[in-house]
């Protein structure tokens, strides 16, 4: 008892005090940050230079001072030039160690046609060039004879034993994007003005974070975009380690320096020209996912720290279905163990996971439990007594196991990078208990957490060993900023092997990088219970879905800190317009599930929750779409609309896709809310707050507010597909029928997509089990098609109601036309809203047969 109190204190000491972080001056970056000064430049030996069968370009860079040789690769693609910089002794040393590294990055491409004279090399491949110039050594990439990016242009390329940076310099860019994540607005600020630190990724437990910060938190990913009216661009490069980035906006210039714990740096610059394409082009570095999620992963969850028990989480259950709140799953932290041991139960609170999960499962839920990276030295405890003696865990540079405090008390921490160890976690999830497919899994602490703030800044401490071969070993800060992508990939391999091969995983994380296999779903951290922290998660989740995280939610209400009605209602109603919806709260604050609030608060968060649901079918159909073209979920105004200056810093409206724009109220007691609604005059936006009122897109308009309000728009020229019958969980809405909402654009046209599968299992992608529809309404007629014409799915529920807005006048007939079969008057027809609003009711009208149907106006 004492030992668990002990532990909490520990927790909650760790949540609530601001960690203390470095500063750039306290690590590499202090002294990379002031080159050139101190640092010696570097040109190209042209007599090493050679082009490989037209593949790549490979070269030595030399020291003006002699004392550095540096291997140069470089290679242009269609989308994008990858350059690749490392020392050559650091690089003979390390042997095998860098090809490690560089083998998780390298994109081998082709290139076409070369030139070379004595003082520039000029490499091109369809519209990519890049310009080599010898001395002083720099890298110019052109596409289509427009300068993208400059590297090394102010010569601040640095490579030393434990580091490397390099500038680069991105002309016509007016705003940077990218690099989540930060507490941060969505365009990124100039960090070399005063006295500010760069921008700074280093994966660790940085508890109740500082908002518009350059300061690192729990994730990274080291892509960044840059944005102009005429152009755009971005790079990847090599962070795995910690890295920093400074950010200078110049005039019609963004100037980048990147500097990287690790003698290497592998850079990726993205031709763009359009945002669009930057971060299309970006999609291609990462591991995206390329499983569909769970039907649930949509829905809403419920978490605090922590249900401690089966009943209690029983008894939630039945409040919320009392209280008609829709709910998909419960999360446990580390209390449902025993004793702080992954892998197992608490005999006594949790005494039967088996019967607790069958009755979850009876109502189509789950339950989630966390799941961490470092695990508990006790003696006996099996995790430990197999990893131990088969030496699984990272090691101490004199070889003995290292050991640091975490949740648990003293742990070890698996070493993902052996293949053995990786193999071992994998096999634990393989347990009986995980055979049940509502268990599912939160990978938590895993940047990983030590809680020593003082030293480590809550995680591993530097001089660490990672075995990657046997007995071949690599320091752990190359791969710090990664550690969690093997245990996501360990993850991911354990539970896909196990389950029932048709199942798809679910694995939320903490922490994460480059890899998302499944839609992992993420959160913004331990966020406080402040209107500050509500506005700050939709720039957040942005600059995540830029990354091509897309899965990402904050705390709903907050983690820590206790909200008011107010901001508990607001931070609802925005909560559903993110990705990943889940509330989460802190042990030491008084319950705050939905249920326990007043009919009046309850009601606005149930019609909050209502709306996410209704709104499941656009969300799915989003998600499927990111597999096939890679577009992230969510999207900032600037994404679609990248011409309109106004758009590329606004923080609190975002996309869902192209057509929905949501805007909700995070200001407190807010009577009016000023939105901007984009495109221009041609552009119809339909205010699904205020009686589908048609507006035009012509910037910021104010709109009367109440705390019912959630400031919603359609696009005009877009289908949406919703379900509208109120249910508790998404499965319970399967077989519920669709409303077609044709939002008409100026020219009476409109078109959009549906996916449908069985929500479930992997038959859409095994047998093509699914139906992916294109609709098109043109000439009062609506179209709708399947796009994929070999998928087939015989389980989607019908179309039984269309609304049509801005509709032609006196339609007095509905006519149906399947292969070339005629059907007149087939549906009820009604108008409301002044005539603006067109319904057709009583219909059921199959997906998977293509039809027409015609509004017939009265001659
Ligand atoms: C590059 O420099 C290294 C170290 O001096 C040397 O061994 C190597 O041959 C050089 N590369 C070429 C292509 O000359
Ligand atoms: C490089 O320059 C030298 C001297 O200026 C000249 O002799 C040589 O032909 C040039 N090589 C090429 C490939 O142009
Ligand atoms: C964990 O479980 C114990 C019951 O053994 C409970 O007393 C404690 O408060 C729980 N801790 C948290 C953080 O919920
Ligand atoms: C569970 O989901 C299935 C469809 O996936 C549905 O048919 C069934 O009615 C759901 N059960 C409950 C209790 O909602
Ligand atoms: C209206 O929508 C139709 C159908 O998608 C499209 O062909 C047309 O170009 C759109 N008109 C405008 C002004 O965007
Ligand atoms: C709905 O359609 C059915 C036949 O398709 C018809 O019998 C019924 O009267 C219709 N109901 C309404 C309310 O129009």
């Amino acid at each position: 008892m004492f030992k668990v109190i002990f532990r909490c204190v520990l927790f909650l000491t760790l949540l609530y005090n601001i960690t203390s972080q470095k500063t750039c001056a306290e690590t590499f970056c202090g002294k990379l940050r002031k080159s050139p000064k101190g640092f010696p430049s570097y040109s190209l030996d042209l007599s090493t230079a050679v082009v490989v069968e037209n593949h790549k370009l490979m070269g030595n860079l030399s020291s003006e001072d002699g004392t550095r040789i540096l291997y140069l690769e470089v290679f242009c693609s269609v989308s994008h030039t990858l350059v690749g910089i490392e020392d050559i002794q650091v690089q003979q040393q390390m042997g095998n160690v860098n090809s490690f590294i560089r083998h998780s990055s390298s994109v081998p491409q082709t290139l076409k046609k070369t030139t070379n004279d004595n003082e520039t090399i000029i490499l091109t491949f369809v519209n990519t060039k890049a310009v080599v110039y010898a001395n002083p050594f720099k890298i110019e990439v052109h596409y289509k004879d427009t300068l993208v990016a400059t590297i090394n242009g102010k010569g601040r390329l640095v490579i030393q034993n434990s580091a490397a940076a390099l500038d680069v310099t991105f002309p016509g860019a007016q705003h940077a994007y990218g690099i989540p994540l930060h507490a941060e607005n969505l365009a990124l600020r100039t960090t070399t003005n005063g006295d500010m630190d760069p921008y700074r990724l280093y994966n660790h437990n940085s508890g109740q974070y500082k908002l518009k910060s350059t300061e690192a938190l729990q994730s990274s990913v080291p892509l960044l975009y840059t944005h102009g009216k005429t152009q755009s661009s971005g790079i990847f490069w090599t962070g795995f380690s910690q890295s920093w980035v400074d950010i200078t906006h110049g005039n019609n210039r963004i100037d980048t320096y990147i500097m990287n714990e690790m003698a290497l740096i592998g850079t990726v610059i993205f031709n763009g020209p359009t945002i669009a394409n930057a971060v299309a082009q970006g999609a291609l570095i990462r591991n995206n996912p390329f499983t569909m999620p769970k039907y649930s992963t949509l829905g809403y969850h419920q978490s605090r720290n922590s249900y401690a028990s089966q009943n209690e989480v029983l008894n939630l259950i039945n409040q919320f279905k009392t209280a008609n709140l829709p709910l998909e799953s419960v999360w446990l932290d580390i209390n449902h163990t025993d004793n702080g041991k992954y892998f197992t139960w608490d005999p006594v609170r949790f005494s039967n996971p088996i019967g607790l999960l069958n009755e979850l499962a009876a109502d189509n839920r789950s339950l989630v439990i966390t799941i961490g990276p470092h695990i508990k030295r006790e003696k006996g405890y099996f995790v430990h007594e197999e990893a131990s003696s088969k030496r699984y865990y990272i090691r101490n540079i004199d070889g003995t196991d290292y050991i640091g405090k975490s949740l648990p008390g003293e742990c070890s921490y698996i070493d993902f990078v052996n293949p053995n160890a990786m193999k071992y976690y994998s096999s634990l999830f393989s347990l009986e208990i995980f055979k049940a497919d509502n268990l599912l899994v939160f990978l938590d602490l895993n940047e990983p957490t030590v809680f020593d703030n003082e030293l480590h800044e809550n995680t591993l401490p530097s001089n660490l060993l990672l075995e990657y071969d046997e007995e071949s070993f690599l320091p752990y800060t190359y791969l710090h900023n990664r550690y969690v992508d093997y245990q996501l990939r360990a993850t991911f391999l354990g539970i896909g092997s196990n389950l029932p091969l048709q199942a798809r995983p679910f694995i939320a994380t903490h922490s994460h990088s480059m890899i998302d296999m499944s839609f992992n779903p993420v959160i913004t951290g331990d966020n406080y219970a402040s209107w500050e922290h509500l506005q700050i998660s939709f720039p957040m989740c942005l600059s995540e879905a830029l990354g091509h995280t897309n899965m990402c939610g904050a705390n709903v209400g907050g983690f820590a800190g206790i909200p008011d009605e107010e901001l508990y209602q607001r931070w609802y109603q925005a909560g559903a317009w993110l990705p990943f919806y889940r509330a989460h709260f802190a042990s030491d604050v008084p319950p705050r599930e939905p249920y326990v609030y007043s009919d009046k608060v309850k009601n606005r968060v149930r019609n909050a929750l209502y709306q996410r649901y209704a709104h499941l079918p656009v969300w799915y159909t989003l998600v499927w779409e990111v597999t096939i073209t890679l577009k992230p979920i969510i999207r900032p105004l600037l994404y679609h609309y990248p011409k309109e200056e106004a758009t590329f810093t606004i923080d609190n409206e975002l996309l869902l896709g192209a057509d929905i724009l949501a805007a909700p109220v995070v200001k407190r007691g807010a009577l009016m809310v000023s939105v901007y609604l984009p495109g221009g005059e041609s552009e119809v936006w339909y205010n699904i707050d205020d009686n589908y009122k048609a507006l035009r897109g012509v910037g910021h308009q104010i709109f009367n507010v109440n705390l019912d309000s959630v400031p919603v728009f359609y696009r005009g020229g877009s289908i949406i597909a919703r379900k509208d019958t109120p249910r508790l969980t998404s499965a319970a809405t399967v077989s519920d029928p669709y409303t077609l909402f044709i939002c008409l654009n100026t020219t009476n046209g409109a078109s959009g997509t549906l996916y449908v599968d069985d929500y479930e299992t992997m038959n859409y992608f095994w047998k093509t089990e699914y139906l992916y529809m294109g609709f098109s309404f043109t000439d009062n007629s609506l179209y709708a098609y399947k796009i994929h014409e070999n998928a087939d799915y015989e389980g989607a529920a019908p179309v039984g109601e269309i609304l049509v807005l801005n509709p032609p006048r006196n339609v007095v007939n509905a006519r149906l036309e399947i292969r070339h079969k005629i059907r007149d008057n087939f549906a009820t027809i009604s108008y409301s809203n002044e005539g603006h609003v067109l319904k057709l009711s009583n219909l059921s009208l199959n997906l998977r047969e293509p039809f027409r149907l015609t509004l017939l106006p009265s001659v």
